[in-house]
């Protein structure tokens, strides 16, 4: 009798928790792992927010323990403010933990300045090892004093570089096998801070003032739709109507986003490998396809 009391009491109590809990947050440790130097890692109290820091010795990175193929991939940033020449923050998606030779990869770098100087963002997309496909751009605001939004939509006929809903960036495919457009193999979602004074600010030139050291960068509000990866049957292969992300309008701009896109390319643009033809004699073959379309 006092035994079956105790279970419908029980019952009552995880009926009643169940109701009235508040489903917490994700942390950290569910989605992500470090990839090097736990020491120069840090969340805020509550989890929410995650600080890399960079110091003469090391830097520091985390990556998803999911992989996925095609989705919005979206984070918000705050970058390391006053003197950051030299400091690169990075937050990309690649199909390994590595620079391996047969990596597909879709780069966002944030390339740091000098105080008061304006701060670069780099993209990349790398197929089967191969890049050289950077582009850089100013942006319309000071990314260090606030949380920006940073996102990227990767689908079978685009992917579309965006900051702040403002889309910066379109790679577009053009239907057939090619070798620019990654599309085969699931990404991992990665972030880091390094020391990139050897190339990144005015080409080198200006290097980094370890007396400013730690630079910190922080993150907040990871959120992804998309489809995960599940090996050896991944749901993710054929191409499904079944999600936003791969249905026709996401397949192109839409009139506003391409709106934003024309003012993008007009004010923003410092340089673009797709009108770089000393370095391209011959423009590489995704140069000739639209984003308009
Ligand atoms: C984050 O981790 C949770 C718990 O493992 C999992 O259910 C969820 O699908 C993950 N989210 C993403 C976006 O991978
Ligand atoms: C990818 O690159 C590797 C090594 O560079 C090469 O052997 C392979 O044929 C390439 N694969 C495709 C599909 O182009
Ligand atoms: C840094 O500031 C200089 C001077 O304003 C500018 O020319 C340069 O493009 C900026 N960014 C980088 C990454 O060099």
């Amino acid at each position: 009798m006092a035994a079956a009391l105790l279970f419908i009491a029980a019952l009552m109590a995880a009926s009643y928790t169940s109701s009235e809990a508040v489903q917490p947050k994700a942390s950290f440790e569910d989605n992500f792992s470090i990839m090097w130097s736990e020491d120069h890692f840090k969340t805020s109290e509550d989890g929410q927010i995650w600080y890399l820091s960079l110091d003469k010795e090391t830097g520091c990175g985390f990556q998803t323990k999911q992989s996925y193929r095609f989705g919005w991939f979206s984070m918000k940033l705050k970058l390391v403010g006053g003197d950051s020449a030299g400091v690169v923050t990075a937050y990309y998606m690649c199909t390994e933990n590595g620079a391996g030779p047969t990596r597909d990869e879709l780069d966002f770098e944030f390339l740091g300045n000098r105080t008061g100087e304006p701060y670069l963002i780099q993209t990349n997309i790398y197929k089967n090892g191969t890049g050289n496909r950077e582009m850089r751009h100013m942006l319309w605001f000071d990314p260090t004093e606030e949380y920006h939004t940073y996102s990227i939509l990767w689908n079978n006929h685009q992917i579309v570089f965006f900051v702040d809903k403002v889309p910066v960036r379109v790679h577009k495919n053009n239907g057939e096998a090619n070798n620019f457009f990654p599309n085969e193999k699931p990404m991992y979602l990665f972030s880091s801070i390094w020391n990139a004074d050897d190339w990144a600010t005015r080409g080198g030139l200006e290097k980094t003032d370890w007396k400013k050291a730690p630079f910190v960068s922080s993150y907040k509000d990871f959120s992804v739709e998309a489809c995960q990866w599940e090996d050896p049957y991944p749901e993710c292969v054929s191409t499904t109507t079944k999600n936003w992300w791969d249905q026709y309008d996401a397949w192109h701009l839409s009139d506003e986003q391409k709106m934003d896109f024309a003012w993008v390319q007009r004010n923003l643009v410092i340089y673009d490998y797709c009108k770089d033809t000393e370095r391209f004699p011959t423009l590489p073959v995704e140069c000739s396809l639209s984003p308009w379309d």
